[in-house]
């Protein structure tokens, strides 16, 4: 499992631009479906088992990143704009590489000054490109990923995009030990574009009209030094989400992960948060509604370059997700 979490928190996919990402999970998860079909706006649906309850799990492959907006002349020098919820103070001094390869250099203006103590906008901020020519000939229009390879401490993985990749990975997993048997009509659908506003997932349920829907994704602890007020603890077990601030997980569907946990022996805690939404909360408003909620897997420093996950939570996630998908739902 580490290795795929390699792979795919290492490629390349800011919202919009989740081809490289699809083509890797398809890969994947080739011959643990019995449909696999791409959306028109990018969404990967594989369907394992049919005629059962519809139940439709979404994890996003996309990963927060920049756009190039403007190239100041003759310079090297790119002016952006933000995909996703980017954080300013993780900015200065981090690297971003654009689809080609072309690695790009993040400044601020006046480091050692007013962006000292305070936090500058994003137009305080450039992405250096050049490479000792003229810096001509870079075109504005191009996106970036932030550029970072995943490492280890112990069973603490360290990596950029664990949001969601992550999420990608526990339904890769839970996939691959269901071997194409569930009672259900299960949908896995790793979505594009949540990062930009849950852009994604909403067709995606409209277009599988599911009876009920889980989405992975990580969550924020609260277990920093002075952390925020957050229940969730890194190393604390499948986080089984009751509310966040775009969804309010039906009490039938959180019981039902709670009893499954408990059932199977697989540590668990429940999951407020108060910065932050999933697929789910796209899901839940599709046609004449479906009941969502959402496993998450704990994670610190979200939206940084060094999002920390710990690989027992993972595991289970995995766990959990599969016994919910192999008995009786809710609804
Ligand atoms: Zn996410
Ligand atoms: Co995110």
């Amino acid at each position: 499992m580490k290795s795929l979490i390699k792979t795919l928190v290492e490629a390349w996919g800011p919202s919009g631009y989740e081809h490289h990402v699809r083509a890797l999970i398809e890969k994947e998860v080739e011959g643990l479906a019995d449909e696999i079909t791409v959306d028109p706006l990018g969404n990967l649906i594989c369907r394992v088992g049919q005629g059962g309850r519809k139940i439709m799990v979404a994890a996003h492959m996309d990963e927060i990143g920049i756009m190039a907006t403007f190239v100041e002349k003759k310079s090297g020098y790119v002016r952006f704009a933000a995909i996703g919820g980017l954080l300013h103070t993780t900015l200065a001094g981090n690297r971003v590489r654009f689809e080609d390869g072309t690695l790009g250099v993040i400044g601020v203006q006046d480091a050692f000054g007013a962006a000292k103590t305070s936090v500058p906008n994003l137009d305080d901020f450039y992405i250096d490109v050049s490479d000792g020519g003229d810096g001509q000939g870079f075109e504005p229009g191009r996106p970036a990923a932030f550029s970072r390879e995943m490492q280890e401490r112990g069973a603490r993985l360290i990596a950029k995009s664990m949001d969601d990749r992550i999420g990608c990975v526990v339904a890769i997993e839970a996939m691959r030990r269901l071997k194409r048997a569930t009672p259900h009509e299960v949908y896995f659908v790793f979505t594009v574009q949540e990062e930009v506003g849950i852009r994604g997932a909403r067709p995606a349920a409209y277009r599988i009209d599911p009876d009920l829907a889980i989405a992975l994704d990580v969550t924020s602890t609260g277990d920093q030094i002075k952390g925020d007020k957050l229940v969730v603890r890194l190393g604390g077990g499948a986080a089984i989400k009751v509310h966040d601030t775009g969804l309010v997980v039906p009490p039938a569907i959180r019981d039902w992960m709670v009893a499954r946990a408990e059932a199977d022996g697989i540590p668990y805690q429940l999951e407020l948060l108060n910065l932050g939404t999933t697929d789910a909360a796209g899901i839940q408003t599709a046609r004449e509604g479906v009941p969502s909620g959402c496993i998450s897997i704990p994670c610190r420093y979200v939206h940084t370059t060094s999002e920390t996950v710990d690989l027992g939570d993972v595991e289970a996630c995995v766990a959990l997700l599969t016994s919910l998908l192999t008995n009786d739902v809710p609804v």
